[in-house]
C-alpha cells in the first residue's frame, strides 16, 4: 500500500534511480506519482496523477525520494500526491500509513494544512520544529513522537544533503550498495543496486548524511545494524518474457512448490523444522489470514481436521480482533500472509500475543513484520509475487498447509506412518501434474473467450474445493472486473438458484471424489434444467461429467487432499485470459495493491 523509494550516493542520477525503483514499487499503489530531488540547496519536485510514465530526468542530483500513491485519506489528485512539503518547501516528505491525529496536531501547533491528505502533517510539524530551533535530526525524532497511527517515511530538507528514514508499523527496508544507500518498501525494488539489506524495526531512526546512523526515535543510542543478505537474484523481479507478472506466477508454480518441499521432508516423512513452538501443546487451532491467504487457510481447515482430527478456526483477520475472540494457551494461532504486511493480519496476530497466545506463520517474504513477530515461522519459497492477483503464493501456502497436516498427523498418530509417507510420495507428484494443466492453456483460452463477454459467474465447489471456487470467483472478480460469487454447491438451492438463466455461467469444480461427486453431478443437473450453462472442472477421463456439461477442463487425477493445488490453476489461467481479452490492467487492477498496510 503505497510505495517509497529514496537514493543518496555516488551516482549522480539519483531521481531516475528513483523512477525506475518507484516503477518496480508501483504493484503497491498506482494512483499516483512523484518525487523530491536535492540540488545544491535547492529542491526539484515534480507530482502526476496515473502510473509513473518512461520518464527520464536530466536533473542531476544525489539525493532523492519518491512515492507511488494508493489513496487513502484524499481524493486521487496531484495536490494530494506524494512528496508532501513544509509551507515555505523546506522539508519534504513521503509517506506510507496513516496518521490518526492529524486534527489535534494541527489544532494544537496551529498548523496550515493545503491537501487533504494526513501525510502533509509530517512535513509541517517537522517544519514547526526546525523554526523552533531543532536540527533536522531531532525535528523529525521530536514529530514522530506526537504521531499516532503507522507509518513508514523519508524525508529530505532544502538546508543540507541528508536523507532521513523513519519506520512504526508500516514496512521500509535500507539498502546498502557501494558509496551508496537505498530505501525501499520492498526487496525486489533494491535488487539491481544491492542484495544487502537492513530490515528496520519499529521506531528505528535512520540518518544517512556523509556516513548512516541508525538510532530509535526516542533515543540516542546508536544501533549497530544487523545487515542481511538476500538470495533473490534481480531477474526473479522481472517479466523473463511473459506479457504480464500473474502469467509468469502461474507458470512458475511448479518450480515454487519443488522449492517450497526442499528441505522440509526428510527420508519421506515431513520434517518442518519449527524452533520453538511444539505442536503436541495444542487442542486447537486458529487461523487467520485475508483474501486469497484466508482461502488457503480454509484449505487448511478442510486437510488438519479431517486428516490430523484437530479442531480448526478459520478466521478474517480483519474481523478477529473486534469480536474479541476466546483464545487459551491450548489454542495455536497460524497466520497466513504472503507479504507478511497485510495491516489486519499484523494486528489480529497482536491481538492474539497480547492474549498470550503462540503464534505459527506461513508466510512468503523473509523477515517480513509477520515473521518477524511470530513465535516461528514457515516460509514458502515462492520467490517474489508481484502481480497484485496472489496465484503461486496460494498454492505454496496450501503445500505448506499439507506439510504440516503431515506432521500434525504424525504427531496425533491419527494415521499410520506409512499412511504419512503416502501422502508426501503424493505431494512431490505435484509439481510434474500441474505442469500438465498449464499445457491446458489453448484450450481454458476458449472458454475464456465465452466468460468474457459476461457480466456475472458463479463459481461452485463442495468439501475442499468450496474455498478454490472462492478463490477462482476472486481471482475473475480481481483482474477482469466481472462479478463472481463462490458458493459451496449444495447450498445454491438455498437462494443462488434464483439467479441461474443463460446469462449466469456457473463454474463448477467437479473433481472425482467418494463423498460429494454424485451429488455435484446433481447440482449441475439442477442448473442445467434451468437453462444455466456449465464450465466443469473434471478429473481426466470422466466422460459422465463431460456429457453432462457444456465445457470442461480436465485435470490429472490425485489423492483428494491434494486436488486444489490442481483444480485452482485452470480457474487462474482462465481469470487471465478473460482479463486479456477485456483490455483489463492485469498486474495493477484497479482500486487494487499488492500489500495492504492499512487497517
Ligand atoms: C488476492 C490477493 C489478496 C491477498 C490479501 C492478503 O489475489 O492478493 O486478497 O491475498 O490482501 O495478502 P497477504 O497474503 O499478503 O497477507
Amino acid at each position: 500500500m503505497c510505495g517509497i523509494f529514496g537514493y543518496k550516493g555516488i551516482s549522480s542520477d539519483a531521481t531516475n534511480i528513483v523512477l525506475n525503483g518507484l516503477k518496480k514499487l508501483e504493484y503497491r499503489g498506482y494512483d499516483s506519482w512523484g518525487f523530491a530531488s536535492f540540488q545544491e540547496g535547492k529542491i526539484k519536485i515534480k507530482k502526476e496523477i496515473g502510473r509513473i510514465p518512461n520518464y527520464s530526468t536530466d536533473f542531476t542530483s544525489h539525493l532523492s525520494i519518491g512515492h507511488t500513491r494508493w489513496a487513502t485519506h484524499g481524493q486521487v489528485t496531484a495536490n494530494n500526491a506524494h512528496p508532501h512539503t513544509s509551507k515555505d518547501k523546506k522539508v519534504v516528505a513521503v509517506h506510507n500509513g496513516i496518521i490518526e491525529n492529524v486534527s489535534e496536531l494541527v489544532e494544537k501547533y496551529k498548523l496550515e494544512k493545503e491537501t487533504e491528505t494526513d501525510s502533509e502533517i509530517i512535513p509541517l510539524l517537522i517544519n514547526h520544529f526546525m523554526d523552533e530551533g531543532y536540527s533536522f535530526v531531532n525535528a523529525t525524532k521530536k514529530a514522530c513522537l506526537q504521531f499516532n497511527g503507522s507509518y513508514a517515511i523519508a524525508l529530505i530538507n532544502k538546508d543540507s544533503e541528508e536523507l532521513i528514514a523513519v519506520k512504526m508499523g508500516s514496512p521500509i527496508i535500507l539498502g546498502i550498495g557501494e558509496n551508496e544507500f537505498l530505501l525501499s518498501s520492498d526487496i525486489p525494488a533494491l535488487l539491481e543496486h544491492t542484495n544487502k539489506v537492513v530490515y528496520l524495526e519499529d521506531k528505528d531512526f535512520v540518518h544517512i548524511n556523509k556516513h548512516i546512523s541508525i538510532s530509535k526515535i526516542d533515543s540516542e543510542t546508536k544501533i549497530i545494524p544487523d545487515i542481511k543478505t538476500i538470495s533473490w537474484n534481480a531477474d526473479s523481479a522481472e517479466k523473463e518474457g511473459y506479457d504480464h507478472f500473474m502469467l509468469k506466477e502461474i507458470f512458475q508454480q511448479p518450480s515454487s512448490i519443488r522449492k517450497t518441499l526442499d528441505g522440509l521432508v526428510e527420508n519421506g516423512f515431513p520434517s518442518l523444522n519449527l524452533k520453538k513452538i511444539h505442536l503436541e501443546d495444542f487442542k486447537r487451532i486458529t487461523i487467520l489470514g485475508c483474501g486469497t491467504s484466508w482461502h488457503s487457510g480454509l484449505v487448511g481447515k478442510f486437510l488438519i481436521e479431517s486428516l490430523a482430527r484437530i479442531p480448526v478456526d478459520v478466521e478474517y483477520a480483519s474481523e478477529f480482533r473486534y469480536r474479541n475472540p476466546i483464545i487459551d494457551k491450548d489454542t495455536l494461532i497460524l497466520a497466513i500472509s504472503q507479504s507478511g504486511e497485510t495491516a489486519d493480519t499484523l494486528a489480529a496476530l497482536r491481538e492474539a500475543k497480547r492474549r498470550g497466545a503462540s503464534v505459527l506463520s506461513i508466510c512468503n517474504v523473509v523477515e517480513s513484520s509477520i515473521a518477524r513477530e511470530s513465535d516461528d515461522i514457515l516460509y514458502t519459497r515462492a520467490g517474489p509475487e508481484i502481480g497484485v492477483a496472489s496465484t503461486k503464493a496460494f498454492t505454496t501456502q496450501v503445500t505448506m498447509l499439507y506439510l504440516l497436516t503431515a506432521q500434525l498427523v504424525l504427531k496425533n498418530k491419527s494415521l499410520s506412518e506409512n499412511k504419512v509417507k503416502e501422502m508426501i510420495v503424493d505431494i512431490k507428484k505435484i509439481p510434474e501434474l500441474i505442469e500438465l494443466v498449464l499445457k491446458e492453456e489453448k484450450n481454458i483460452k476458449v472458454l475464456a473467450n465465452k466468460l468474457s463477454k459476461k457480466n456475472n459467474a458463479l463459481y461452485l465447489g463442495r468439501g475442499i474445493q468450496f474455498p478454490i471456487a472462492l478463490e477462482g470467483a476472486l481471482k475473475l472478480k480481481e483482474v477482469s472486473y466481472i462479478h463472481a460469487e463462490g458458493y459451496p454447491a449444495a447450498e445454491m438451492k438455498h437462494g443462488p438458484i434464483a439467479l441461474i438463466d443463460k446469462n449466469m455461467p456457473c463454474v463448477v469444480i467437479a473433481t472425482k471424489d467418494i463423498l460429494t461427486y454424485d451429488k455435484i453431478l446433481s447440482n449441475i443437473q439442477e442448473i442445467k434444467a434451468r437453462g444455466g450453462e456449465v464450465i466443469a472442472i473434471g478429473t481426466k477421463g470422466d466422460f459422465k461429467l463431460k456429457e453432462l456439461v457444456d465445457d470442461i477442463i480436465y485435470v490429472p487425477e490425485t489423492r483428494y487432499s491434494l486436488t486444489p493445488l490442481l483444480s485452482i490453476i485452470p480457474l487462474q489461467i482462465l481469470s487471465y485470459h478473460v482479463a486479456l481479452l477485456r483490455s483489463c490492467d492485469i498486474d495493477k487492477p484497479r482500486n487494487l495493491a499488492k500489500s495492504v498496510t492499512v487497517e
